[in-house]
């Protein structure tokens, strides 16, 4: 572009009828390392100009075949970087201002001395050249702050991501420092509370050795079968939380899950409620701790039963998807309001007046132990249904 700098020749048509002069700028302009093309009339300039896009034009203000001003307008429309010299055997300012203001680079009034002409043409060079790479400058900097604003967006994205898997990482943290603090206060309650237990237990067992009417006899079995009740919350309490966990063995699903519900046939039975169980004949089975996986489930049966009426319906579904075996248990009770729907899985949430809200944290922590999930996968006014994932190859 710019022989001083680039080492590239600066290309120049000139458009002149005056052979004479043609002949004289071209010896000048070839002396000062410009590559030149002249021609006579305005139609073979422009075919130049749009064959071979040059750096700059010097063309004659009175050519024969078309006037000065539409000659320039038509060469910047052809070539808007090509700079355009326009050179007059005679003048006036008011058409001077005319032609820059077409987008004229130079006006040079005829005969002109060699020296400040060639001067002149250099100069037309120098701030072309300063042009362009001001322009380059300009484009390469709004890349740039377009680049950053990129950046930023990306950055602005991570920072948000990074956030909310910390907040969530924490919540994590916080709900598994409240099960192990349940765990210690498990222990300390079971060993205050088992000793006078077993007093009762005792004293019932005696009572009853001793005694003949059936109505009494019936009243202190009771009460042994209470106390074995409080045994077992207690024995589950401390279990759910802090329990040695046994060695895995192979586990048919659908077996524990039926074992499960036994447990609650009395219930179910006094209030009416209709079970169905589907599960397909081709299950694979995993390898786990039984009395943990029956912990998931009795967890969700309890609160399904505790969620219905008289004759309410409990669904469980079994079937596999990709890797996972998957269990859905469906109660047809009063489902879960939007705003307790993160709350539940927290420790110690409970909505009942003797709820203990430990049920689902444990399951849920379950689940993951064996690299699986626990989740409410939809619950309305008409009924909840629980998604536990289990992955078959664990
Ligand atoms: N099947 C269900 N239908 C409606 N709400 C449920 C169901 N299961 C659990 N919940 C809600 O989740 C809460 C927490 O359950 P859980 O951890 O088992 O504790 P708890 O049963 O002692 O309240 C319950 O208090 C209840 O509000
Ligand atoms: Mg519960």
């Amino acid at each position: 572009m710019n022989a001083e700098q680039t080492d590239v020749s600066t290309t120049i048509v000139v458009i002149d009828d005056e052979p004479e002069i043609c002949r004289l700028v071209a010896t000048l302009l070839t002396e000062r390392g410009y590559l030149v093309s002249t021609t006579d009339t305005a139609t073979e300039g422009l075919a130049m100009v749009k064959r071979c896009q040059p750096d700059m034009v010097l063309m004659d203000y009175m050519l024969p075949d078309q006037d000065g001003v539409t000659l320039l307008k038509e060469l910047k429309s052809l070539s808007p970087d090509c700079s355009v010299i326009i050179c007059t055997g005679g003048g006036s300012e008011e058409i001077a201002v005319k032609l820059m203001k077409a987008g004229a680079s130079e006006y040079l009034l005829k005969p002109f001395n060699p020296s400040i002409f060639a001067e002149r043409i250099d100069g037309v060079r120098r701030l072309r050249s300063i042009e362009l790479a001001n322009r380059a400058l300009q484009q390469e900097r709004e890349r740039l702050l377009h680049e950053i604003e990129a950046w930023n967006r990306e950055l602005q994205s991570r920072v948000r991501e990074k956030s909310e898997a910390l907040q969530h990482a924490q919540s994590e943290i916080a709900q598994t420092e409240k099960l192990a603090a349940l765990g210690y206060l498990a222990a300390g309650m079971a060993h205050e509370i088992r000793n006078p237990l077993n007093s009762i237990s005792l004293f019932t067992q005696l009572l009853s050795q001793g005694i003949d009417d059936s109505e009494s006899q019936d009243y202190l079995d009771k009460i042994l079968k209470e106390v074995d009740r409080i045994d077992g919350i207690i024995r589950r309490l401390v279990e759910a939380a802090n329990r040695r966990r046994s060695a895995a063995q192979e586990v048919r699903v659908e077996q524990v899950i039926k074992e499960s519900l036994a447990i609650f046939t009395p219930q179910v039975e006094a209030r009416q409620i209709t079970v169905a169980f589907d599960y397909p004949d081709l299950l694979p089975s995993i390898k786990a701790d039984p009395t943990e996986l029956e912990q998931i489930f009795t967890n969700l049966f309890q609160n399904a039963l505790e969620e219905m009426g008289k004759g309410g319906c409990l669904t469980i579904g079994l079937n596999t998807s990709e890797n996972n075996i998957e269990i859905r248990v469906s109660d047809s009770g009063g489902g879960i309001s939007p705003e307790d729907r993160d709350a539940i899985f927290k420790p110690f949430f409970s909505t009942k007046s003797r709820g203990t809200g430990i049920g689902l944290p444990v399951a849920q922590r379950i689940a993951r132990l064996y690299r699986g999930e626990l989740s409410v996968e939809q619950s309305s006014a008409a009924g909840t249904t629980f998604l536990v994932k289990l992955p078959a190859g664990y």
